[in-house]
């Protein structure tokens, strides 16, 4: 392939990289969204293999390796297990922006291909590259141990942390100095190899500071830096397409941890400083203090009530997608529907374990589009509902996190079923929620707990409707 055709493929795979993105902000254009960004990812492949003049023979090795890799992964993994797989892709991303970074410092041909300003230059990058990468390598592999319940969900809290993390930082520009020096004179490894341990100790401190209730915004901004680390390594191998594709997931990566903290009421710098959400992620016991007695309903009370219902209000959450309760979700909505109930769905931001999540079992399930709502959309409407159905949730329907200044999710904006007719929720037994706080909710006047697992709940209650 010529110089102009692999550019203009370049070109083309961007504006679908562009289009993807733009594509993947709504549920009804998703679909297309990723059908673009897999013809992008195509278009640059076959452009840049084209381009290759080396052993083919490995890089097509490799290719098979680890298509095949990806492929059986994707294949096993649980739509639960989506945000640890994720996290293990971050890392993967920065481990390869540390190895290109090494291998383009160890190229023989460095020295004579660049010289004066142009070297200053094309070491910086490789500098940046390795050190963005491994502060993405071990901060994702931490955080894969953390959401995968390996390693503890608590902050861990070193005594002057941010006074460290100041240290480790001025430590890294002042070995950038040492290393464009002695890089120009043939050495500089050193320099590179200590700098590599800090951004690895400090990937491992940032992420071990940061608690289980704030481990979604740590995914989406690790999202983010696995594409700056993609970027460095564009600059590093001058590949354009990489530098761009790289910008786009490293600020799409930034704005949805924007969007997270706002959602979960956190401010972005305060979640990296670490120590939030200091109770132990994954849904722990019970909350010791008493909150008086529950309320229980079982499955063909529960049908009647909707049934008699106008306004039915559905908020999913993790439980849900444990259950994998969809399915009869929807059947249940189209049998509502069917006799004139208005059902709709109230979908929270952080609802789940990773952005979107209820949307996409929705949408696979296939739930009407139209009848699924974001919180802000729907939020003041609960004074209206006769019957909430809140399935599997709990964090996301916490009223603590209006009343309790001291509760881990003090000042997240949630759904506020209670504000409505009757309230019913399905869960298993009294377990916490993903930040390991009680609920007040179950124990309202207004509140009937259904208890088992959410899919067999549901089951019984389509029966008796
Ligand atoms: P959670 O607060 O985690 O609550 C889920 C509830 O589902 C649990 O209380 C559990 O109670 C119940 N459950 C589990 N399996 C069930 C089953 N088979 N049948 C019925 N119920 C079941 O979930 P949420 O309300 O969706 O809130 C999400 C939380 O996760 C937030 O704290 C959020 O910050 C955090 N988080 C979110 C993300 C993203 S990006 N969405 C990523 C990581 C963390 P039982 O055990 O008693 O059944």
């Amino acid at each position: 392939m010529s110089e102009g055709i692999i550019t203009a493929s370049y070109v083309g795979a961007t504006i679908l990289f562009i289009l993807a993105l733009g594509g993947l902000s709504n549920q009804e254009t998703a679909r297309r969204g990723n059908l673009y960004g897999m013809i992008g990812m195509a278009v640059a492949l076959i452009a840049t293999i084209s381009g290759v003049t080396g052993n083919l023979g490995i890089l097509i090795g490799g290719l098979v390796l680890g298509g095949t890799i990806g492929l059986i992964l994707a294949k096993r993994v649980q739509m639960t297990e989506m945000p640890e797989l994720v996290a293990m892709l971050h890392s993967l991303v920065g481990l390869a922006a540390v190895l290109v970074g090494f291998a383009n410092f160890m190229d023989p041909e460095r020295l004579s291909h660049y010289s004066g300003i142009e070297l200053t230059i094309h070491d910086v990058e490789t500098y940046l590259g390795i050190l963005i990468g491994a502060v993405t390598l071990s901060g994702s592999i931490i955080a894969f141990g953390k959401l995968s319940g390996k390693i503890g969900g608590n902050p861990m809290l070193l005594p002057a942390r941010h006074f460290l993390n100041l240290l480790l930082l001025l430590g890294s520009i002042y070995l950038c100095v040492i290393f464009v020096e002695e890089s120009a004179a043939g050495g500089g490894t050193l320099p590179l190899l200590i700098m590599t341990g800090i951004a690895l100790l400090f990937g491992i401190h940032m992420v071990m500071a940061i608690g289980g209730a704030d481990m979604p915004v740590v995914v989406s901004m690790l999202n983010s830096y696995s594409g700056w680390a993609a970027s460095a390594t564009g600059f590093m191998l001058n590949n354009d397409l990489l530098i761009v594709t790289g910008a786009l997931v490293g600020s799409s990566g930034a704005i949805l941890s924007y969007i997270m903290c706002r959602a979960m009421n956190r401010k972005f710098i305060a979640v990296i400083a670490g120590g939030f959400g200091t109770t132990s992620g994954g849904g722990g016991g019970a909350s010791v203090e008493d909150q008086g007695e529950v309320v229980e309903i079982h499955a063909p009370e529960v049908a009647a009530l909707m049934s008699d219902a106008k306004e039915v209000m559905i908020i999913p959450g993790y439980g849900m997608a444990v259950a994998q309760a969809q399915h009869i979700v929807n059947e249940i909505t189209k049998t509502l529907r069917s006799k004139k109930v208005n059902v709709r769905f109230g979908i929270h931001p952080v609802a789940g374990r990773m952005p979107g999540h209820m949307n996409v079992l929705l949408a696979e399930a296939k739930v009407p589009y139209d009848i699924v709502f974001e919180m802000d959309e729907i939020n003041d409407d609960f004074p209206k509902i006769d019957v909430s159905i809140v399935i599997g949730a709990n964090d996301i329907v916490n009223p603590s996190a209006q009343t309790d200044p001291d509760s881990p999710i003090a000042g997240m904006p949630v759904m506020e079923p209670w504000l409505g007719g009757t309230t019913v929720v399905l869960k298993r037994g009294m377990a916490t929620g993903y930040a390991g706080v009680q609920n007040p909710l179950f124990f309202k006047e207004n509140t009937r707990m259904l208890f088992g697992d959410a899919r067999k709940s549901l089951d019984e209650v389509f029966k008796n409707l």
